[in-house]
């Protein structure tokens, strides 16, 4: 298994992985949604917005995480939002997701990033350090449907003292329908 950050050229492979990924999971209507909404990042988002982190075995993506700013301007620090994530459908329940979400988050504390965000189950992302946060402390970008699945963690060593609001994310997820 290798791991990657550059995405260069191998953007359509890895929105296949997460179209067919959540289709499997959720529904082809889900796998066609969060499949156009990686197209969308990986072709819209500013390039200093945006980190793609995959795992590969060989030339086949198995798993991808996508980090985007979440960005506070009356705050200093740096934030960024992970959404969506995905894990080939054959490999799951291996050890991947984990082992790429620490790749990942030790490159974006490398990067200086002062807190990592995501919105999904907090069984797996516990796993990796993540743990519930309330919208008083970080303030999502829209209203959440499930605020049980609001997540993040300081990258610093410090703790996560509550963020200046407001915060937006980047414009492909600028969309209700992903909160
Ligand atoms: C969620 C997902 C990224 C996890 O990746 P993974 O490689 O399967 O996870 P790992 O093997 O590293 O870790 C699995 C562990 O998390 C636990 N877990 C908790 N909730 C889980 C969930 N929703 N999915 C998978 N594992 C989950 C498992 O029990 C397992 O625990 P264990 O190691 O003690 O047995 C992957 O299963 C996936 O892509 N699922 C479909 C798409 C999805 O739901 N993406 C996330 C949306 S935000």
């Amino acid at each position: 298994m290798k791991f990657s950050n550059v995405i260069d050229g191998t953007e359509r492979l890895v929105v296949d992985l997460f179209t067919a990924t959540f289709a499997a999971s959720e529904g082809a209507a889900e796998g066609a949604m969060i499949g156009g909404l990686v197209a969308r990042q990986l072709a819209e988002t500013p390039p200093d917005d945006i980190r793609v982190f995959t795992a590969w075995d060989g030339a086949t993506p198995v798993g991808g995480a996508v980090f985007t700013r979440l960005a506070c301007p009356d705050d200093p620090r740096a934030v960024v939002l992970l959404s969506p994530m995905a894990v080939a459908t054959d490999r799951q329940g291996q050890g991947i997701g984990q082992t790429l979400l620490r790749h990942a988050l030790a490159a974006l504390r490398a990067e200086r990033v002062d807190v990592a965000m995501t919105y999904g189950d907090p069984a797996f992302y516990g796993k990796v350090g993540f743990m519930p946060v309330s919208v008083s402390t970080v303030p999502p970008p829209h209203p959440l449907s499930q605020p049980e699945g609001w997540v993040g963690q300081s990258l610093t060593g410090k703790a996560l003292p509550p963020l200046k609001g407001p915060c937006t994310c980047v414009a492909a997820l600028d969309d209700p329908a992903f909160w």
